[in-house]
C-alpha cells in the first residue's frame, strides 16, 4: 500500500484513462523513459477518493473526490506508488483537482495528462510562451492560436484553454469532429487530410497575428512549419515526434525496425530543426509533465481548473468511453488505443466491489 508523502494524496483509484504515452512506453520503455525498471506500473490519468493526506496538504481531506495526474513515470520519481494503473495511488495535491458530485469518475478521467500537455505546450516560457493570467477572464484578444489535430485529447483540450486565456482559436480536425471542434471555442476548422488545409489555414489568419502553433498529432510539424512560415509567426510547440512510435514490434533492445525508426526520427527531427531555425522559428518539443515545476501546474491546477469543473465551463473531452472494469481490462484498453480513437477517451473503471 503506498503512503502519501509530503504534498501528496493517496487516491482510492476509481477509473483511469489510457494515453498513447502507455503504449509508447511498452514499445520503447528504455530507450525513451531509460530511467524505469521493468516491471513498470503505467497510467497517468486517475480519478478517486482521496484516503491519506500528506503533510502539507491544506486543500483536500479525505473522502474527497479528485481527478490528478499520476506523476510516477517521470524521473526521480517512485512509479511504484506515483503511478496510475492500480488501485491506490499516490498523487501530487498540487496536480490534482476536486471532482463535483456532478462529474462521474469515468468522465473526469479523460482530463489529466491531456490538458497538463495542452497548457505546457501553450503556456510554458519555452513553448508558445502564451498570456496566462486570469484564465477564464480575460477580454477576448485579436491574436490567433493554429491547433493542428484539434480532436485529440492534447488538442480539444488546447482549443479551450486558449479561448480561457483570450485567443481566438484556428483547429484542424476531420469533418464529423467539426461542430464539437467550435462548440469547444475554434471559429474556423479544416480538415487535415485535405492537401490544402494548410493553405486554407494561411488564408483564413493572413491579416491576424498568428501568436503560436501548437502541433499536436503525428505528422503535424510539416504543415505547421507551412503555416509558421507564411504568417511570420515565430513559435510552434510540438507534442508528437516526426514518426510514429506505434510501427515497431512490443519487445526490447535494438531490432532492424527500431533502428530504421530512430534514424527516421534522427533525420526528421534535424532537417524540421534546421528548416525552422532558417526561418526565424522556434519548434520546440513539448514534455507535459514540465507543468509540475513551473507557475504554470498551479495556475491549471489549483486555479482554473477547480472553477471550471465546478462551473462547467471547461468540456470534458474527449468523451470517455468505457472499455472495461478492473485492472485486467487496461491492457485491452491500450491495444485499442495503438488502433486509434476519434475523439474519444479510452478509460477503464476499477470498482472496488468487485476488486480481488
Ligand atoms: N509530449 C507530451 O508530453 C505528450 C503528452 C500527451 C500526448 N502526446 C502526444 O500527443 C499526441 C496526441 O495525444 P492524444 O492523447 O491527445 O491523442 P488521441 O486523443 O488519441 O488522438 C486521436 C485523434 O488524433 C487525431 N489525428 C490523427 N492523425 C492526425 C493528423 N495527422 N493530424 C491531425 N489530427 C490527427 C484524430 O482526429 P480525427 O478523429 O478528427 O481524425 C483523433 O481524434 C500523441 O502523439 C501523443 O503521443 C505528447
Amino acid at each position: 500500500m503506498p503512503k502519501a508523502g509530503k504534498g501528496q494524496l493517496l487516491i482510492e483509484v476509481r477509473a483511469v484513462a489510457v494515453n498513447p504515452l502507455d503504449a509508447i512506453i511498452q514499445s520503447n520503455g528504455t530507450v525513451m523513459y531509460g530511467w524505469l525498471q521493468y516491471p513498470v506500473i503505467l497510467g497517468e490519468d486517475v480519478a478517486g477518493i482521496v484516503v491519506e493526506t500528506g503533510t502539507g496538504v491544506k486543500d483536500f481531506a479525505v473522502g474527497d473526490r479528485v481527478v490528478a495526474y499520476a506523476m510516477g513515470l517521470e524521473k526521480g520519481r517512485d512509479e511504484a506508488s506515483e503511478s496510475g494503473f492500480q488501485a491506490y495511488a499516490a498523487v501530487d495535491a498540487a496536480l490534482a483537482a476536486p471532482l463535483p458530485s456532478t462529474i462521474a469518475f469515468e468522465d473526469g478521467v479523460v482530463l489529466p495528462l491531456a490538458i497538463s500537455t495542452a497548457a505546457a505546450g501553450l503556456f510554458e516560457e519555452g513553448q508558445l510562451g502564451l498570456d496566462y493570467s486570469h484564465l477564464g477572464n480575460v477580454a477576448p484578444r485579436e491574436e490567433i492560436v493554429v491547433v493542428w489535430g484539434g480532436a485529440t485529447a492534447v488538442g480539444g483540450n488546447a482549443i479551450q484553454l486558449a479561448r480561457a486565456a483570450g485567443y481566438r482559436v484556428v483547429a484542424t480536425a476531420s469533418p464529423k469532429n467539426h461542430d464539437q471542434m467550435r462548440r469547444l471555442g475554434a471559429e474556423a476548422v479544416y480538415d487535415y487530410r485535405d492537401p490544402e488545409a494548410a493553405d486554407h489555414i494561411i488564408e483564413e489568419v493572413r491579416s491576424s497575428v498568428v501568436a503560436g502553433i501548437l502541433a499536436v498529432a503525428v505528422g503535424s510539424a510539416e504543415p505547421s512549419l507551412r503555416i509558421a512560415r507564411a504568417t511570420r509567426a515565430t513559435k510552434i510547440a510540438m507534442a508528437s515526434p516526426p514518426v510514429s512510435f506505434y510501427e515497431q514490434p512490443r519487445r526490447r533492445g535494438l531490432s532492424l525496425a527500431r533502428t530504421r525508426l530512430f534514424l527516421r526520427l534522427g533525420t526528421r527531427t534535424a532537417l524540421l530543426q534546421v528548416r525552422s531555425r532558417a526561418h526565424g522559428i522556434r519548434a520546440s518539443f513539448i514534455w507535459g509533465s514540465a507543468i509540475a515545476t513551473s507557475p504554470v501546474g498551479p495556475a491549471i491546477w489549483g486555479e482554473y481548473l477547480p472553477a471550471a469543473l465546478a462551473s462547467g465551463s471547461h468540456h470534458l473531452y474527449p468523451e470517455a468511453r468505457i472499455e472495461g472494469d478492473g485492472l485486467p481490462a487496461i491492457q485491452a484498453a491500450i491495444d485499442t488505443l495503438r488502433r486509434g480513437v476519434s475523439a474519444q477517451k479510452l478509460v477503464v473503471t476499477l470498482d472496488p466491489a468487485v476488486r480481488t
